[in-house]
This record gives structure tokens, sequence and C-alpha cells, in this order.
């Protein structure tokens, strides 16, 4: 059966740099045979990890976000990098989805992309996010795709105007698929 990808941005504005890149790492991975779910943090609309909530009993979108992640078998993730780290909406639907019951992301190959204006493509984002990933589980690849001066790569068909830049994101998916095939 097909692969089961989980495909998420870590930011919610529509059409920013990390939701362009997502799209390429997302079809590419439909191109190679995927069966991709993409998340979206915005209209997911997950509240803020809270004990009491979770005491008095999960909110539909975490209950759907958590259906989500347990059914793929692997995590492709595009962030940006806010304040050298983490996007807070990210880390929070992180923090949701590792509660207990269950692990859900033991075991699951990850793959991170992140996408800035910036010189540095999200590259003090991306150790913090292998960290959170590492310590709920995950297998992080080791491979990286930092997408540096994000407001110039793309055309404005959201295609990048650089064929290195598309390569990279092929090479990192295709792993990924490769390593959820077994
Ligand atoms: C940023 N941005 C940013 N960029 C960066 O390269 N390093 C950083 O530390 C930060 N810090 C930061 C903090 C906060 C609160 C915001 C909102 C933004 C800029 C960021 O890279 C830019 O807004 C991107 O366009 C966000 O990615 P998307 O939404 O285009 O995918």
């Amino acid at each position: 059966s097909a692969p089961r990808i989980l495909a998420i941005a870590g930011s919610l504005r529509t059409g920013g740099f990390n939701q362009k890149l997502l799209a390429l790492g997302v079809e590419k991975a439909r191109a190679l045979g995927a069966d991709v779910d993409v998340v979206d943090l915005k209209t997911l609309n997950v509240p803020l990890y809270d004990g009491d909530v979770e005491a008095q009993g999960l909110p539909p979108s975490v209950v759907a976000l958590r259906e989500r992640v347990a059914k793929a078998q692997g995590i492709l993730i595009s962030s940006p990098e806010y304040n050298s780290s983490i996007p807070g909406g990210l880390k929070n639907a992180i923090d949701w989805a590792s509660r207990a019951p269950g692990r859900l992301f033991q075991g699951k190959w990850t793959a991170i992309m992140g996408a800035s204006p910036g010189n540095f493509g999200t590259a003090r984002m991306q150790p913090h996010l292998r960290q959170v990933m590492s310590s709920v589980g995950a297998l992080v690849l080791p491979t990286q795709v930092h997408l540096a001066r994000a407001a110039e790569a793309f055309t404005p068909e959201g295609r990048f105007k650089d064929d290195a830049r598309q390569q990279e994101v092929e090479a990192l998916v295709t792993e990924l698929v490769q390593r959820v095939k077994g």
C-alpha cells in the first residue's frame, strides 16, 4: 500500500514561504506514490496545550490532529524560524500530539525543511526541531534543506527559480519516502 506521509507547515499564513516549500515537497512525495495528508495549522486551530483541558477530554481539533499523526508513517515538516527557534504554533501542535496514550511519533521517519527570507534559511531553528522530534521518538533524517533568501526563490506560480533548490527538495523527499517504504 502507499506510504502515508503527514505534511505540516510551521507557519499559518496563507502562501507563506514554508507553505510554498512544503507544497513542492508534497508534490514530489505524491509523484513517488505516497498518500500525503497536509495538515493546515490555521484551519485545524488547536488550542494552546492546557493540562486542565486535557484532563476534561481532548478537544475535537486535538483528537483530529492525533488521529492524523497516528495514521502517518512518515512526517514532512517545513518550518520558519521565529526568534532563532521553532514557531510556537508548531511546537504546540507537536506537544498535543506527543501526549499519552501512545507514542504517536515513535519510530516515524521525519524530514525537516525550512525557509526564511534571510541568509541562514532557518539554520538556527532546525537543530531545535530535530531535538524536539527526537525527544518524541521520531527518526529525523540527517539531510537538511535550508531555503535562504526565500523572497527571491519562487516564481509567481510557486516553482523554484533555481533548479538546484528543486533537486535538494526532491532528494530529501525521495529519502523520506524510501525510508517509510522500508
Ligand atoms: C521572524 N522571522 C525570522 N526569520 C529568521 O530567519 N530568523 C528569525 O529568528 C526570525 N524571527 C522571527 C520572529 C517572529 C515572531 C516572526 C513573525 C518572524 C521572519 C520569518 O522568517 C518570516 O516572517 C518568514 O516569512 C516566515 O515564514 P513563512 O510564514 O513565510 O513561511
